[in-house]
C-alpha cells in the first residue's frame, strides 16, 4: 500500500464541518472586527454573506468615474471585437480571412469568439453595475456610424471603431522583452511597422467569396490576419495596464474587486494574443511582406529583444532602480496608462478614426473623471 502524505492524513481527518466551523470563525472575526459584534458572529455564514453584499452603500464619486471610463473602454472594446468575430470567428462569415487566421493557429476562430463575448460581458456587466448602485451608466449608441468591411461576411452596419486602416504599435512587444520600464523613463521600438493597414478584410477584392484566391490575394490576406493577431495584443495589453492602473485608484473594496477581476482576463488575453502574433513573425508564414501596402512581417531572429516565444514578461525595474527586477505588468502609472493614455493610445491607433469631435470630448471627459480618481476620495 501506498504510504500517505502528511497532507493526505490531514485532509482525510479533516470532516466537511470542520472546514464550516472554520469558516464561521473568519466570518465572525471579520464582523465583529467591523462593529457587527457578538450577535452576528453567530449569524449563519450565508446570512453574513448577504449582509455584507454591500447592494445598498452608493458608490463615490471617484469609483463610479472609474467604473464608467471602464464600461465605455469595454463597449469600444466589444465594437471592435464584434467585427473580428463576424469576419473570423467561430460562426465568422469570411472563409479566406478565417484561413488566414487559422494560418497562425487553428484555435483562432474560437479565441476571437471567445475574446468577443468577454468584451460583452464586461460592458453589460459594468453598465448593470452601476445602475444597481443608482449611477449613470455610460451609451455610446450615438456615435456608431463608421462604416463597416464590405467584405463577405461583415454585416453592414454603423460601428465605433476602425479596423479597416490601422497604425498599430507594436512596441509592447519590445516592452515585454525588455528589463526597462516606461514608469521608470524608458521608451521601446516597434517591433513591426504596421502603418495604414487593414486588420480585416476591406471588402471582396481582398477575399473573393469563391475563395479562390491568386498568390498576391494570399498574401495580402495573411498580411491582414497578422496585423489583426498584433492588434490583438495592443488592446489586450491596453486593458492590462489600463485596469491595474485604475485598481489603484479604488476606493470601495467591492469596486476594488471588479476592477482587479476583469483586469486579469484582460491579462489572460493579452497572454494568448502574444502568442498567436508570434506565428506571424516565425517561418513559415514570415517573412511575408503585403502586396498592396507594403507592410512587411520578418522573422524575427532569437535574440532577448525580439525571440518569438519569449511572451511571458521579462523581470523588469520596478517603483525604483534600486529595487530587484520584478516580472510585472507595465506601465502602471497615471500618466502612462491611466485612463486618458488609454484613449489617446485607442487614438494614434487610428481606432477612432472618422469619428467626430464630440466622440473624443466624451470620451475624453469620462477619462479626465477616472484618472481624477483617488483612493479615499469622495
Ligand atoms: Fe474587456
Ligand atoms: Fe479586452
Amino acid at each position: 500500500m501506498k504510504e500517505e502524505s502528511l497532507s493526505q492524513t490531514i485532509e482525510r481527518r479533516q470532516p466537511a464541518q470542520d472546514l464550516a466551523n472554520q469558516w464561521h470563525r473568519v466570518i465572525g472575526r471579520r464582523s465583529f472586527l467591523h462593529g457587527a459584534g457578538a450577535a452576528g458572529a453567530l449569524l449563519p455564514a450565508g446570512k453574513l454573506l448577504a449582509q455584507d453584499d454591500n447592494n445598498d452603500k452608493k458608490l463615490s464619486k471617484g469609483d463610479a468615474a472609474i467604473l464608467r471610463f471602464l464600461a465605455a473602454a469595454e463597449i469600444i472594446e466589444t465594437d471592435l471585437w464584434q467585427q473580428y468575430n463576424e469576419l473570423g470567428g467561430v460562426n465568422g462569415g469570411n472563409p479566406s480571412y478565417i484561413q488566414a487566421l487559422q494560418n497562425l493557429d487553428g484555435d483562432m476562430p474560437q479565441y476571437i469568439t471567445d475574446n468577443t463575448d468577454d468584451e460583452i460581458s464586461h460592458a453589460a456587466f459594468l453598465n448593470a453595475y452601476l445602475m444597481s448602485k443608482g449611477a449613470q451608466p455610460v451609451n455610446l449608441d450615438a456615435f456608431r456610424r463608421l462604416p463597416s468591411s464590405k467584405a463577405t461576411g461583415a454585416k453592414n452596419i454603423g460601428r465605433l471603431t476602425n479596423l479597416l486602416r490601422l497604425d498599430v504599435d507594436t512596441s509592447w512587444w519590445t516592452r515585454y522583452r525588455s528589463m526597462q520600464n516606461p514608469d521608470l523613463g524608458a521608451t521601446f521600438p516597434q517591433a513591426v511597422n504596421i502603418r495604414n493597414q487593414p486588420a480585416i478584410p476591406l471588402d471582396d477584392t481582398d477575399t473573393p467569396p469563391s475563395g479562390a484566391l491568386t498568390a498576391t490575394q494570399t498574401r495580402r490576406i495573411q498580411a491582414i490576419a497578422n496585423t489583426a493577431a498584433f492588434h490583438f495584443a495592443f488592446i489586450e495589453q491596453g486593458g492590462s495596464s489600463l485596469y491595474s492602473t485604475l485598481s489603484l485608484q479604488a476606493s470601495d473594496v467591492e469596486v476594488l474587486r471588479i476592477v482587479v477581476s476583469i483586469g486579469g482576463v484582460e491579462v489572460d488575453h493579452f497572454s494568448i494574443w502574444h502568442d498567436k502574433a508570434g506565428n506571424a513573425v516565425s517561418t513559415p508564414l514570415a517573412p511575408l511582406t503585403d502586396p498592396e501596402s507594403g507592410v512587411t512581417f520578418p522573422v524575427f531572429p532569437q535574440s532577448e529583444d525580439l525571440q518569438p516565444n519569449k511572451i511571458l514578461p521579462e523581470p523588469c525595474a520596478f517603483l525604483r532602480p534600486n529595487l530587484p527586477a520584478c516580472s510585472v505588468i507595465r506601465p502602471t502609472s497615471t500618466h502612462n496608462a491611466g485612463a486618458v493614455a488609454a484613449v489617446q493610445a485607442f487614438r494614434d491607433d487610428l481606432l477612432f478614426q472618422g469619428q467626430p469631435q464630440a466622440f473624443f470630448d466624451t470620451l475624453m471627459d469620462l477619462a479626465t473623471a477616472a484618472d481624477a480618481a483617488k483612493r479615499g476620495g469622495d
